[in-house]
């Protein structure tokens, strides 16, 4: 797709209304180049402000990014403490930014492990954007799919204990108003970076209908181009939903 293609995304309504990212490949990027690996989570941040802009500008409804997951904790102490001393300086210097592009920008994920200093910037940055209208910019962070359904799951189960539910109750939409990203559409189209083609435990539930893309480029090579391609890719498929391919070209059915 060309730059000037790209213009009519707006008025498009074949676009993705929600874009999912697990951005991966941040590591080999910088041992490519012989640098220490936190050289190439801030090449990362680099990444993530190009596809904000990006994702602004063209009317994307919501992009989440995958940013920490329940299981990086598992990586070497350095560069966990690294990513967490990155995560609140790109809030701090970010959240004006975001603010005047009216993007609204939202955390998923167990907050109450991170340092008290980050839950503090998440906290503003939270509450300085909630009104915003442009896009809604999810940041997945000690996040993890199976993490959502159980925390869903539990708070089921405390209405059930309360009275206030009967167990004839539960419904996909209902529990859909428990998950994290409850009042969000689901994703449209996942992307994953960095060449490995797996899920990795990111919005498990809400997946269940999403076009899958996965490219070799590693994140902090991930451009306008490469995000344009994604959305090429996304549009030059048919989304059945479970019907057959006849009742959606005869526009049998709506979604
Ligand atoms: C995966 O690459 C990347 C991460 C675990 C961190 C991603 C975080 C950022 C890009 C910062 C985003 C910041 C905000 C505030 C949204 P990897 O290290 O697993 O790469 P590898 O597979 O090459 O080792």
């Amino acid at each position: 797709m060309s730059a000037d293609d790209s213009n009519s995304l707006e008025s498009d309504n074949n676009k993705p209304r929600h874009i999912a990212i697990i951005m991966d490949g941040n590591g080999r990027w910088a041992q490519k180049r012989f640098m220490p690996r936190p050289m190439g989570h801030q090449a990362g941040v680099k990444a993530v402000r190009k596809v904000v802009e990006y994702c602004a500008k063209q009317e994307i409804e919501v992009l989440s990014l995958f940013a920490f997951s329940s299981e990086n904790w598992r990586r070497p102490q350095e560069e966990v403490s690294m990513l967490m001393s990155l995560f609140i300086t790109t809030l701090q210097r970010e959240i004006d930014k975001l603010h005047r592009n009216d993007i609204r920008l939202r955390f998923i994920g167990d907050r109450t492990a991170f340092p008290d200093k980050l839950q503090a910037k998440i906290a503003e940055g939270e509450a300085k954007t909630k009104d915003n209208k442009g896009l809604t910019l999810v940041v997945a962070a000690n996040y993890g799919g199976r993490w959502d359904m159980c925390q869903a799951f539990r708070k089921v189960a405390e209405k059930i204990a309360a009275g206030e539910l009967e167990s004839q109750e539960i419904t996909e939409e209902l529990i859909e108003r428990y998950l994290s990203t409850a009042d969000l559409p689901e994703p449209d189209l996942f992307i994953r970076t960095g060449g490995e083609q797996r899920v990795s435990n990111f919005l498990l539930w809400q997946l269940a209908y999403t076009e899958l893309y996965f490219t070799p480029t590693l994140w902090p090579d991930f451009d306008q181009d490469s995000i344009e391609d994604a959305i090429k890719s996304f549009k030059s498929r048919q989304r059945r939903f479970g019907h057959t391919g006849e009742q959606v070209l005869n526009k049998a059915v709506t979604f």
